[in-house]
């Protein structure tokens, strides 16, 4: 993740935003048609989940630059994903999700270079989290 995939993810997500809604539609949708399975890990209703998603990814495309200040807050985020039954697994058919939304939502503006940018803060975040879990999992054994 160089400084220069940061600059591309936070001018390809401020486009995002306005569509967040839509977007946030767009990824569940996603997300259920390629892993059908994982529906029943959400509540029936996800208003407030598509919310608390998109204020997530806000709030970590803002602090990349400074991700150590960030780390606290990830992986007391994958120790709470570690509850709700996820596993590593479950991060591989989220991130497609994630790049199918972006793609729809950015357009021609999804050029091969923003969406390696995006793989890599997703991989980066992802590998957090999941250190995060794997730790959570070891603690309650
Ligand atoms: C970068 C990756 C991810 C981010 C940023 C993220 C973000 C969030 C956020 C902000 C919440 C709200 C609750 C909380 O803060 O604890 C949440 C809940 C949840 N996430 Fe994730 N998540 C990610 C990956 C995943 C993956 C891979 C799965 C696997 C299916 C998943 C499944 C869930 C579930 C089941 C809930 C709880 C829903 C509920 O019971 O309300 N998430 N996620």
């Amino acid at each position: 993740m160089t400084p220069h995939q940061i600059a591309l993810v936070q001018a390809s997500f401020a486009k995002v935003v306005p569509i967040a809604a839509t977007a946030a539609d767009l990824f569940y949708g996603r997300l259920f048609e390629i892993a059908p399975e994982i529906r029943s890990m959400f509540p029936d209703d996800l208003s407030g989940q598509k919310k608390k998603l998109m204020a997530m990814l806000g709030t970590v495309v803002a602090s990349l630059i400074r991700l150590d200040q960030l780390l606290p807050a990830v992986r007391a985020l994958g120790q709470r994903h570690a509850d709700y039954g996820v596993t590593a697994a479950h991060f591989e058919p989220v991130g497609a999700a994630l790049l199918w939304t972006l793609e729809q939502g950015l357009g021609e503006d999804f050029t091969p270079e923003v969406k390696e940018a995006w793989a890599a803060v997703y991989a980066t975040l992802s590998a957090l989290m999941i250190a995060a879990m794997g730790r959570a999992m070891l603690e309650a054994a």
